[in-house]
């Protein structure tokens, strides 16, 4: 079975390329290179291995499709390029739903045009509103509150639609806190520029990149005040595309899952785990709240192991230490 991986070359994308051939699957990887490099790919290459069929192309580009499609009888596509900064969404909105909903239009048409009938995409727990009880189910309140959200949430309506009048197999998977490495220290997450997300600040930090971090708020009506969140390690989030596949292959329609652990880890108790699994410093300072950031979010993760059968079964121990072992090389 041949898989178009889409966005491929990046974090989520090249942790999942790993787990896809080392299952078997044939892939051929689209990406851009916006917010990666050839480095993840040749990672891929080292880990598994196995060569990998790789376009430098932007999904915008219908004619760079053409040609994928036309060398390559695709039978999935696992959908994971787009643009993921929140803040970069508010600053600039239409670059964002640009990318974000013409990439997976374009999708779309060459399904239609090529007769591929399966689709993974890449959501997130952001399309959920923030006042919805703990833990979140696939039914809670939908309502993201910036444009990176929305566009998420538009795609997802946009393949809900494009299932049904099609006869497709889509399936949705809304990713919690994705965090970690593979185990080898080859790829890992890669931030350009300033991180914004708490793991790759950490890392950085203990690094010495950083004085120190800024802990956005301790105030919160959470155990120790901090935000809470569900970090998934990213091997477990890439394992979860593999069931997402099987049952791709044995389902039509569009269905939807959390990729979660189901746990709620504070950001003290992320960096006092980070601290004593690497036996490293990673000075903090307490700042104020960040804009738009919810006291706790985790997942119900419920549904993905009863009917995919998907368990994360790495811990936050694990994390931290993958994590470490990539950045401090
Ligand atoms: P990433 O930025 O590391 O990977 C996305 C890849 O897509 C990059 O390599 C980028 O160069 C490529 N890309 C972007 N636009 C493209 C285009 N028009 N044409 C071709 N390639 C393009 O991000 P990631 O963390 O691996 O996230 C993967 C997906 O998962 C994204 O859709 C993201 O929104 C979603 N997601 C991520 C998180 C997270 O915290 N990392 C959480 C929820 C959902
Ligand atoms: N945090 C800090 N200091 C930092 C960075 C983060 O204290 O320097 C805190 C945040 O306030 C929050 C927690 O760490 O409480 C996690 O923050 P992240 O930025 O790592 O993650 P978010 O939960 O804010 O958002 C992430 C992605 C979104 C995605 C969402 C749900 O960035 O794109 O998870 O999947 F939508």
């Amino acid at each position: 079975m041949k898989i178009l991986v889409t966005g491929g070359a990046g974090y989520i994308g090249s942790h999942t390329c790993v787990e896809l051939l080392d299952a078997g699957y044939d892939i051929v990887v689209i990406d851009n290179f916006s917010n990666s490099d050839m480095a993840a790919i040749d990672g891929v290459k080292q880990i598994t291995g196995k060569d990998i069929p790789f376009y430098q192309a932007d999904l915008r580009d219908m004619a760079a499709l053409d040609q994928i499609f036309t060398d390559h009888r695709i039978d999935c596509i696992i959908h994971f390029a787009g643009k993921k900064a929140v803040g970069e969404s508010v600053a600039m909105p239409v670059e964002y739903y640009d990318n974000n909903l013409n990439s997976t239009l374009n999708l779309c048409k060459a399904m239609e045009k090529y007769d591929v009938t399966k689709l993974i995409f890449s959501s997130s727990a952001t399309v959920y509103r923030g006042d919805n009880p703990m833990p979140l189910t696939e039914d809670a309140a939908l309502g993201p509150i910036n444009p990176y959200g929305w566009s998420k949430f538009m795609c997802e309506q946009i393949l809900q639609d494009a299932a049904a009048a099609n006869g497709w197999s889509v399936v949705l998977l809304r990713y919690f806190n994705p965090v970690g490495a593979h185990t080898s220290g080859i790829i890992g997450e890669n931030p350009r520029g300033i991180p914004n997300n708490l793991i790759p600040f950490i890392a950085q930090t203990a690094c010495g990149t950083h004085r120190e971090l800024n802990i956005f708020g301790d105030d919160y009506d959470t155990p120790d005040g901090t935000g809470v969140r569900d970090y998934i390690h990213v091997v477990d989030l890439a394992l979860g595309h593999i069931k997402a596949m099987d049952y791709c292959n044995k389902n039509t329609g569009c269905a939807v899952f959390n990729l979660g652990t189901g746990k709620g880890v504070s950001v003290l108790e992320m960096v006092e785990t980070f601290k004593r699994v690497n036996q490293v410093d990673v000075p903090y300072a307490i700042a104020p709240r960040r804009p738009g950031d919810s006291a706790t979010s985790y997942a119900d993760p419920a549904k993905a192991e009863q009917i995919l059968g998907f368990r994360a079964a790495k811990s936050v121990e694990d994390m931290c230490r993958d994590s470490w072992g990539f950045n401090r090389r």
